[in-house]
């Protein structure tokens, strides 16, 4: 993840990395880990993409303990040239965009404590590692990871990152996918949340919208709960496509004259799989007379 205004801890190197030292985790984190992924790997097999637990098998993510990032980028270079690499926390938009165009990930190194096992504020290994890393042995994914970056670093230059960072939201963190067997869950916020992971998929609260690169670029998103609208790629080939076809130059220009779109808008022109309730976001709007404890939180992005 980034964030425009940053300043360089002490003790990274320029581009923000550092070493994940993984000797030094001890039992307790590795234990949260493993508890993390025995949750998730019982939750996803009907959900998830075929080939983010291709993923899996073929990083043998199954292993017990949080990942060495060393032997994890061994297999990962060979399957598609990535590598993961630790950063202390959140990283400035271009030197994470630097590292995407160079198909490096930036993954943190810290693991949640057992208090936040369903409510994060900063990605942790076990989101960036378990969420995004899977579908980096993808070799479609892998080349739209690497396209992203570029493009980041293009919209950094025309002064529409905001704009671009909504396409990583609603595909790369949130994204579903069409297949023969239904809709399935494919970003990485949805894969590492355990709520979320049903709820994108189930509840009856959200939209599941078809994608549209321009639409989804209008459209603002949640950054503290569920998304209310969730948006359905035909396929990665195809995501992958409409990226690098695009001339995102004319598109942003194109924006600028438009007005953003709340979250949970649905268009008459939109292709809709699900027209949500949004009762759930509505529950728990303020005001609501729910008392919290009984509202589900889960871990963000
Ligand atoms: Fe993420």
């Amino acid at each position: 993840m980034a964030e425009a205004e940053l300043s360089r801890p002490a003790g990274t190197a320029e581009d923000w990395t550092v070493p994940q030292d993984w000797a030094a985790y001890s039992p307790a984190e590795h234990a949260m880990w493993d508890r993390l992924f025995a949750r998730q790997a019982a939750m996803l097999p009907d959900r998830v993409v075929p080939e983010f637990i291709a993923g899996l098998d073929m990083l043998r993510m199954d292993k017990p303990g949080i990942p060495d990032f060393e032997a994890l980028s061994e297999r990962l270079m060979k399957a598609t040239g990535w590598q993961v690499v630790a950063v202390p926390g959140l990283v400035p938009d271009r030197v994470f965009f630097e590292h995407l165009a160079n198909r490096r990930f930036v993954a943190g190194r810290f693991i949640r404590r057992p208090d936040q096992l369903d409510y994060l504020e900063e990605p942790d290994v076990f989101h960036d590692v378990f969420g995004h890393v899977p579908l980096l042995s993808h070799p479609v994914f892998a080349d739209y990871m690497q396209a992203y970056g570029e493009g980041g670093l293009r919209a950094d230059g025309l002064g529409a990152i905001d704009r671009l960072a909504r396409l990583y939201w609603y595909t790369v963190e949130f994204g579903l996918i069409r297949q023969d067997s239904g809709l399935k869950l494919y970003g990485a916020g949805i894969v590492s949340s355990f709520g979320e992971s049903k709820f994108a998929l189930d509840d009856a609260s959200p939209n599941r919208i078809g994608f549209g690169l321009e639409r989804l670029m209008r459209t603002q998103y949640r950054i503290d709960d569920y998304q209310q609208s969730y948006f359905v790629i035909d396929s990665f080939d195809d995501l992958l496509r409409q990226t690098i076809e695009t001339d995102f130059a004319p598109l942003y220009r194109r924006l600028e004259g438009q007005p953003d779109l709340e979250p949970e808008t649905v268009l008459p022109e939109d292709h809709v799989y699900t027209l949500g309730t949004q009762a759930y976001a509505r529950a728990k709007a303020p005001g609501c007379p729910l008392p919290s404890e009984e509202l589900p939180h889960d871990d963000r992005t």
